[in-house]
C-alpha cells in the first residue's frame, strides 16, 4: 500500500495490519504545530480503518522526537496542544505503541508515556530535559512518569532533566522492550495487545514510596537548583501526582508550565539553548573542511596536560604525550591514568573504555615521536620565552601539515604564531581546568591563522565533547578580558565602602555558585599579583587602581593554599577576617575615602554593567562574534548562572524591560 501523508511531517503506512505513523520533522522532530495536526489526523484514520488493529508511532532519522517546538516558545498557541494530542493517543479504542529510535526528549517522552505500549532499539536515549529550559513538563510528563516508574525516580529524571539509556529506561520499568528492530517489536506488541483491555498510564495509580527516599531525592534536586524555579516546581507536582486526580494534576502542570515558559529565566535558558547551537559556526568557514586528526601530540602532561590528554583519549584520538625527560614523562603517565581510573569511578567512563584509552596512549621524553602527530597542542608553563622556544623547536619535528594549537590564558598567540615558520597553522586554544570535566575552549583564530585549520580546531573541538568559542586576540581573550573588570569594579566597590563577604553574598544569591573574592582564593592572589607587576610599567597612572590585593600578597596571603586571602580558612571553612578589614580600612583611609553603604542590588548590577561593557567592548573590537558567546564563555567558564542567561542577556533585558 502507498504512503498515506496525514501532514506536510507525519506519514502513514499499513504493515500487518497495523498503521505505523513516522513523524518527520528534521532536524529532531520536534513537535511542531503541523506535526500535532498530522498525528490527530493520523489517530483519526487509524481508528477509523477496519482492518487496522493498531497504531505504531515512531520517527524519521536519528531521534524519535526531540520535544516541543522551542522555536514555537513566546508565540500565539496554535491548536491541536499537544496536550490535546496526549489526551487522544491515550484514549484510543485501538493499542497505540511507541517505537522509540534514538532520542525521545521532552513532549516526546510525553507522547510515549501516552501510548499504551513502547519498544526501543539501543540507540534510544529518554530524558524530560524540560527544568534544562526553566520550564516543567506541560503535557502529562509530571503525571505520567511517576505511575509508570515510582515517584523517587521521576522526580530524579523529571527533576534534573538527565537522559537515560535504553537499558536503564527498561530497568525502570519506562519501556517494556528493548530490540535490535524496534519496529518489529512495535508490531508484534501491538498484536499482543488487540483485543485486550488498554494499559493506559493516566489511569494507573502511583506505586508507593518510601517518604524518606522521596524527600532524599527531592533534597538532591533542589540542591543543585542554585535559585532556578523550575526544579522545585516540577517536583511539587510529580509529588502531587500520587495524591490528586490525574485531570486535577495534568491541569496543575499546564498552568505551570504555561508560567514558567513566559518567565525570564525560561528566556533565559532558551537564550544559552541557541547560543550553544550556534557557538563556534563561523561565516567564513563555511564549505571549509576540516582536516582528518587521528593523532594529537600533548606537549606538557602536568595539570592542564593530562586533563586535555584524558578528553582527547576519551573522544578516541591517539595521543602522544611529550615531556621534557623520562622521569616527569612517567608522572605524566601516572597522572593520566589516574584522572581516567577518577572518571571510571564517578561513571564518567566504562572501564572497557579506560583500557581502549590506555591502549592508544603513549607517555614519552622523546619530542621527535610528534612526527605521528596530526594535531599538537602545546600546555608548557605559561611564559612567553617557554611557549616560543618550544613552537620554534616543534616547526623541525611536526609534519608540514600538522596543526599547532596553543594552549594559553593570557599570552598572545600571535606573538607564538610569529616565532614558527608557518604561523599560518598556528592557533590558540583555551582549554578551563579540569580539562577533561570543563565544557568550555575558547579557539583563539590568530592573525595568520588559515580557515581549514581554524575549522579543524573546532572539529577537533566538538569530537571532544566541548563546547568551543571562537574569539580573536587580546589579553585574557574573551573570558579573562570580562573577569579582569569584574574584579576590578569588585575591587572599586570594597574600596568605596563594601566588604568583601557583602559582595560575595549579593552574588552568590543571584546564582553565583561562589563570589568573586572566594573564587580569587581558592585560584590564588599570586598569578594576578605577578601580571600586575608586569603591567605596572605601562599601566596608566591617571586611572583607578586599587591596591588592597597587591597589600593583601605582600601579608603573603595568597588564598585558600596558604589558609588566608580575602577571607580566613584556618577553621577549615572561609571566615570573614578582622585582619582583612583592617587592611581594607587602612587603604581607604590612606585615598581619604568616605566609605559608604551598598546595597545588594546594587552590587550586582554594578558587576553586571562593568561585564557587559566589556563584552560590547569585545563585540565593537570583533573579538567577540556574537553576544551569545561570551555569555557561554561566562556561563560556562566562570559561574555566571545559566539561568540569567549570562551578563549580554542581562544587560539586554535591562534596556528593553
Ligand atoms: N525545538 C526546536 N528546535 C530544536 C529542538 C526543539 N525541541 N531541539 C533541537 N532543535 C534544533 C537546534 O536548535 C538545532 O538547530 P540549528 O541546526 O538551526 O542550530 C538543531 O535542532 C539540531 O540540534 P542539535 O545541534 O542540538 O542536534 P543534536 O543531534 O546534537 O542533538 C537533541 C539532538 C538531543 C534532540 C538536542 O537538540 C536537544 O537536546 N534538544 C532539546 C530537547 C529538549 O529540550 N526538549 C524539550 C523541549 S520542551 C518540551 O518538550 C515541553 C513539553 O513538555 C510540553
Amino acid at each position: 500500500m502507498s504512503a498515506m501523508r496525514f501532514s506536510e511531517s507525519v506519514t502513514g503506512i499499513i504493515q500487518d495490519g497495523v498503521l505505523v505513523v513516522t513523524i518527520d520533522n528534521p532536524p529532531v522532530n520536534a513537535i511542531s504545530a503541523h506535526v500535532r495536526q498530522g498525528l490527530v489526523e493520523a489517530l483519526d484514520h487509524g481508528a477509523s480503518l477496519g482492518l487496522v488493529v493498531g497504531i505504531v508511532v515512531t520517527g524519521a532519522g536519528r531521534t524519535f522526537v526531540g520535544g516541543a517546538d522551542i522555536k514555537e516558545f513566546g508565540q500565539p498557541p496554535v491548536e491541536p496542544t499537544l496536550p490535546e494530542v496526549i489526551e487522544r493517543i491515550e484514549s484510543c479504542g485501538k493499542p497505540i505503541v511507541a517505537a522509540v529510535n534514538g532520542a525521545v526528549l521532552g513532549g516526546g517522552c510525553e507522547i510515549a508515556l501516552a501510548c499504551h505500549g513502547r519498544v526501543a532499539n539501543d540507540k534510544a536515549s529518554f530524558g524530560m530535559p524540560e527544568v534544562k529550559l526553566g520550564i516543567v513538563p506541560g503535557a502529562g510528563g509530571t503525571q505520567r512518569l511517576p505511575r509508570l516508574i515510582g515517584t523517587v525516580a521521576a522526580i530524579d529524571l523529571i527533576g534534573s532533566g538527565r537522559a537515560i539509556k535504553a537499558a536503564e529506561a527498561l530497568s525502570l520499568g519506562l519501556v517494556d522492550g528493548v530490540a535490535v528492530d524496534h519496529l518489529d517489536a512495535a508490531l508484534s506488541l501491538v498484536h499482543d495487545l488487540a483485543g485486550e483491555p488498554l494499559r493506559r498510564t493516566g489511569l494507573l495509580g502511583v506505586p508507593p514510596a518510601e517518604p524518606a527516599a522521596v524527600e532524599a531525592a527531592t533534597k538532591k534536586v533542589l540542591s543543585r537548583a542554585r535559585g532556578q524555579t523550575a526544579p522545585a516546581e516540577a517536583v511539587r507536582l510529580v509529588k502531587a501526582a500520587t495524591d490528586v486526580e490525574l485531570r486535577q494534576g495534568l491541569a496543575d502542570e499546564r498552568s505551570t508550565f504555561l508560567r514558567l515558559r513566559d518567565s525570564t529565566e525560561a528566556a533565559a535558558l532558551r537564550h544559552v539553548f541557541f547560543a550553544e547551537r550556534q557557538a563556534g559556526k563561523v561565516e567564513k568557514l563555511e564549505g571549509i573542511v576540516a582536516r582528518n586528526i587521528e593523532t594529537v601530540g600533548i606537549v606538557g602532561t602536568g595539570l592542564m596536560g593530562a586533563g586535555i590528554t584524558v578528553a582527547a583519549l576519551t573522544s578516541g584520538y591517539r595521543v602522544v604525550g611529550v615531556e621534557q625527560t623520562q622521569e616527569a614523562a612517567d608522572k605524566g603517565r601516572e597522572r593520566i591514568s589516574a584522572t581516567l581510573e577518577k572518571s571510571v569511578q564517578s561513571g564518567r567512563l566504562a572501564a572497557a573504555a579506560r583500557d581502549g584509552c590506555r591502549a592508544r596512549l603513549t607517555v614519552t621524553a622523546d619530542a621527535g615521536e610528534l612526527a605521528s602527530a596530526d594535531f599538537v597542542i602545546e600546555a608548557v608553563f605559561d611564559d612567553l620565552t617557554v611557549k616560543t622556544e618550544l613552537f620554534q623547536r616543534l616547526d623541525g619535528i611536526v609534519r608540514p601539515d600538522a596543526i599547532l594549537a596553543t594552549n594559553t590564558s593570557y599570552l598572545n598567540p600571535d606573538e607564538i604564531a610569529a616565532a614558527t615558520a608557518h604561523p599560518e597553522r598556528v592557533v590558540g586554544l583555551h582549554f578551563f581546568s579540569p580539562a577533561n570535566i570543563m565544557r568550555l575552549v575558547e579557539v583563539v583564530d590568530c592573525k595568520a591563522t588559515v580557515p581549514d585549520v581554524l575549522a579543524s580546531a573546532l572539529a577537533l573541538a566538538r569530537k571532544m565533547g566541548k563546547l568551543p568559542v571562537v574569539c580573536g586576540v587580546t589579553e585574557g581573550f574573551i573570558g579573562n578580558r570580562i573577569f579582569s573588570a569584574y574584579r576590578r569594579e569588585a575591587e572599586f566597590m570594597v574600596e568605596d565602602g563594601a566588604a568583601p563577604h557583602e559582595i560575595d553574598a549579593a552574588l552568590e544569591a543571584y546564582g553565583f555558585p561562589m563570589g568573586i573574592f572566594a573564587v580569587y582564593d581558592m585560584a590564588g592572589l599570586e598569578i594576578a599579583w605577578a601580571r600586575r607587576k608586569r603591567q605596572a610599567a605601562t599601566r596608566d597612572p591617571n586611572a583607578r587602581y586599587v591596591e588592597i590585593a597587591d597589600k593583601l600578597c605582600e601579608a603573603g596571603r595568597f588564598g585558600r593554599k596558604t589558609g588566608r586571602g580575602w577571607y580566613d580558612y584556618s577553621g577549615g571553612e572561609r571566615a570573614v577576617d578582622p585582619a582583612v578589614k583592617t587592611l581594607i580600612e587602612a587603604a581607604r583611609g590612606a585615598k581619604g575615602i568616605e566609605p559608604r553603604h551598598f546595597s545588594a542590588d546594587e552590587i550586582v548590577t554594578r558587576l553586571l554593567k562593568a561585564m557587559a561593557d566589556e563584552g560590547a567592548a569585545l563585540l565593537a573590537e570583533g573579538i567577540a562574534g556574537r553576544p551569545g558567546d561570551i555569555d557561554l564563555v561566562m556561563i560556562n567558564g566562570y559561574g555566571f548562572p545559566a539561568h540569567k542567561g549570562g551578563p549580554m542577556f542581562a544587560a539586554d533585558l535591562d534596556t528593553t524591560s
